[in-house]
């Protein structure tokens, strides 16, 4: 990458094929509430992309669209729609059979399919990740909800039977736990949150939804589908800035699930406003600050492969990414001229070009990463990559940071972006120290080619964070993997099962192995009285 073709980067409009052109602005007014798709005459907060143009006044961001700044006013009207659907556990969406709440997902995800197009191309503008990667966030989704779905049907199907246990006749279901809020990342604004709010929505929860920021206009094709594949109050959309409309909604003491994807900061400040701790359920993915580890004899081919894939895939704004790679100090000067060679190999520019790695970043990061890199500095490492860390408007050429130290910023913050420190080690203590004192434990990789050595670390490593990952990058999928982590990066697991598990409760009705309970008991299964006492086997 030339510095030039940084300064170029941005296009003219004319430039853009056809196919990815973005439409006239949305302008966005609907709110979905109790089923009603309602008009906000309001304030609207305007949706910009990340992707500039060239205009004969110069570069200017694209606008996406307008979508409605709601106040506290709609947020607890949003709540209180999910409470009376919910209604105490009476409601027509928790009592429903499982085939039939499938049945809507169903529906809902048919219509979602049709929205394909639109929905990708939103992705695109909004977050400025690659056209392809953000098909395959759409795809990913799609199968995502199919995989829940089967889950459930194998859950329900377990389920589908009594037990007779000294004396008990029991039968054992999940259960909804009652009003999620959910809230999914602007990284991945439609995957991850799916990843939280169908589970809560399959298992029979009511919803409140807020889309991330940015993310929200990609959700404006599938509001009339959520209104019309669910029963009036299941799913409510709530949209305008989190630290006005979230808030009045946990001291309520009604948010009976907390879906949230984001930081442990925001987590915290939430689960401190629930006025009955332990009865608010949280299922949380929060930041990470996985490290590579890159031994004496790895095979460098493969490790530089894998650490460019950790730490810039979608310019590093992963939680999963690669944050700080530790490499073995006999190695270290090859790693480092393959690593950078590597990065300037990797192609720059819009989201839409093929083959693409680095594109523009959400407004405001570029500044940051620049402090970050210029705290570096001062501390004693250089941007060893020729014109990383060039800004131009939303787009950072990533900057690879040698060496890197503890005392610099980068060491802890969870950077987000295209900044790679780098830290020479002589001493396998100095990145498992990494890993003990870090706030964070969801993953790490380590590279390497000794059996014996890598089997030495994956024993203790496995007590620290929640994946090791050898001779691979850190990565979520398969998503039917468990997907969690320790410390502050994550509360509970979230994987297609461990989801279902995450939005529901385990409960049982029970009854003495009596005459009577048993004749009683086989009426209602044999009349089908009731959805949940019953044997009832999806096919
Ligand atoms: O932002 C965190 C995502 O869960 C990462 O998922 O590893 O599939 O990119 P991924």
């Amino acid at each position: 990458m030339k510095l030039e073709q940084i300064h170029s980067i941005f296009l003219d409009e004319a430039s853009i094929p056809p196919e990815y052109q973005l439409n006239d602005p949305i302008c966005q007014r609907q709110y979905l509430i109790n089923g009603e798709l309602r008009y906000w005459e309001g304030a609207l907060q305007e949706s910009r992309s990340p992707i500039y143009v060239k205009t004969s006044n110069g570069l200017t961001s694209k606008l996406i669209g307008e979508f409605p700044l709601l106040t506290a006013t709609e947020s607890l009207q949003a709540l209180d729609a999910a409470v009376a659907a919910y209604n105490s556990g009476r409601g027509v969406w928790p009592t429903m059979t499982v085939a039939q709440r499938i049945e809507h997902i169903q529906e809902f995800t048919y219509r979602m399919r049709d929205k394909r197009t639109e929905i990708v191309n939103l992705l695109m503008w909004e977050i400025g990740k690659s056209y392809q990667d953000s098909a395959k966030e759409f795809d990913r989704t799609i199968d995502y909800i199919g995989a829940t779905i089967d889950a459930l049907k194998d859950l329900d199907r377990v389920s589908s039977r009594f037990v007779i246990e000294e004396g008990i006749i029991g039968q054992i279901r999940r259960s909804p736990l009652g009003v999620a809020l959910c809230m999914g990342p602007c990284n991945y604004p439609l995957n991850e949150t799916f990843s939280i709010f169908i589970p809560a929505l399959i298992m029979g929860n009511t919803v409140v939804f807020k889309p991330p920021r940015p993310g929200v206009m990609l959700y404006y094709p599938l509001l009339e589908a959520f209104r019309d594949c669910f029963p009036p109050g299941v799913v409510n959309t709530v949209y305008g800035q989190g630290s006005v409309i979230i808030p009045p909604l946990m001291p309520t003491g009604k948010i009976d699930i907390l879906g949230f994807i984001g930081s442990s900061r925001a987590a915290n400040n939430l689960k401190k406003q629930h006025p009955r701790l332990h009865r608010l359920r949280c299922a949380l993915g929060l930041e990470a600050k996985n490290p590579g580890i890159v031994l004496a004899d790895a095979d460098l081919e493969l490790a530089v492969k894998e650490c460019i894939l950790g730490t810039l895939s979608y310019n590093g704004q992963r939680c999963t990414a690669l944050k700080i790679l530790f490499v073995h100090r006999d190695i270290v000067d090859v790693f480092l001229e393959k690593f950078t060679e590597a990065v300037k190999n990797l192609k720059c520019g819009m989201p839409w070009e093929k083959g693409v790695t680095i594109t523009p970043l959400p407004e405001g990061r570029a500044k940051y990463f620049t402090e970050l890199v210029e705290d570096a500095k001062s501390l004693g490492a250089e941007v060893i990559n020729k014109d990383g860390g060039t800004v131009n408007e939303t787009f950072f050429y990533p900057a690879v940071l040698y060496p890197a130290n503890q005392n610099m910023k980068i060491y802890t913050e969870e950077q987000f972006g295209p900044v790679i420190p780098i830290i020479p080690f002589d001493d396998l203590e100095t990145p498992i120290q990494y890993i003990v004192n870090s706030d964070y434990g969801q993953q790490v990789s380590i590279f390497g080619t000794d059996a014996d050595l890598i089997a030495s670390l994956v024993d203790p490593l496995v007590n620290q964070v929640c994946r090791v990952n050898i001779n691979s990058q850190c990565q979520r999928g398969p998503d039917s993997f468990p997907f969690n982590g320790r410390k502050d990066s994550a509360e509970g697991t979230l994987s297609v099962s461990d989801a279902l598990r995450a939005f529901s409760i385990r409960t049982i009705v029970a009854a003495k192995d009596i005459t009577s309970n048993k004749e009683m008991i086989s009426k209602i299964v044999r009349e089908h009285k009731s959805n949940f006492l019953s044997t009832n086997f999806i096919m």
